[in-house]
């Protein structure tokens, strides 16, 4: 399974590098086999020796240039990363990223053979106007992405669920990624309020190959009790 910590705008350098030492302690202590991940925020990305794998939560496709504000191929290099999150729905709607430009930042990373992890997920009224609209809004943001990639990992996110402590049921959870493993085999993670106390019952589920955890990850103690649930449900 595959257990992913998104840190987004929160942890200083120090603090993000006592996270990774936290986690990949535990996972070593308890022998874990399953894929951890870590999005720390820019300033923290760092070299990294450890089991946990750490990706940017965002970069611009292009080695290096005139993009201010923003972090190149050069800049992932030089600390090793080969992981990126792709389509975040706070990038989709906050900062305003389009499908055409996630397509052209996806095929970008692509060609160099990063692990893409590309997030879907609708926002409350999609989901209130029924199945259809719900399903046609998530479909749109599959355009343009290559779903047979090799190193790509899709992340349901519904954004009502984001930050909000609100969850879809298990059964819609379920039911959701039934549909979207049929678009494409590549390992589905489920995100959006996952805390300690439903991380387990959550990763049970058909189709639920790992999670994407935000607010709950920041407590070093209480991911490393979801990475532990993993383990042992694997
Ligand atoms: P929360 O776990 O805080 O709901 O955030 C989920 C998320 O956005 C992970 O990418």
């Amino acid at each position: 399974m595959i257990i992913a910590a998104n840190l987004k705008t929160n942890f200083t350098r120090k603090e993000t590098s006592n996270y990774i030492e936290e986690l990949s302690t535990y996972m070593n202590q308890n022998a874990i086999s399953q894929e951890v991940l870590v999005f720390p925020a820019m300033s923290s990305l760092d070299t990294n020796e450890t089991k946990v794998i750490v990706g940017a939560q965002n970069a611009y496709p292009t080695v290096n240039g005139a993009f201010t504000g923003e972090i190149g191929l050069t800049h992932l290099e030089e600390f090793g990363i080969k992981t990126i999150l792709i389509g975040h729905s706070e990038r989709r709607h906050i900062l305003g990223e389009t499908q055409e430009s996630l397509v052209k930042k996806f095929n970008y990373f692509k060609e160099l053979g990063f692990k893409i992890v590309y997030c879907v997920g609708e926002p409350l009224e999609k989901r209130e106007a029924g199945k259809e609209t719900m399903m046609e809004y998530i479909s749109a943001q599959y355009e343009g992405i290559d779903t047979e990639y090799e190193n790509l990992i899709i992340a349901y996110e519904p954004v009502w669920a984001i930050g909000t402590g609100l969850t879809p049921t298990l059964e819609d959870i379920e039911e959701i990624h039934a549909t979207l493993k049929s678009k494409s085999k590549a390992p589905l993670l489920y995100g959006g309020s996952v805390k300690v106390t439903n991380a387990k019952e959550v990763l049970a589920l058909k189709n639920v190959d790992g999670i994407l955890v935000g607010s709950a990850a920041l407590y070093g103690e209480h991911f490393c009790s979801m990475i532990g649930y993993a383990e042992e449900l694997s």
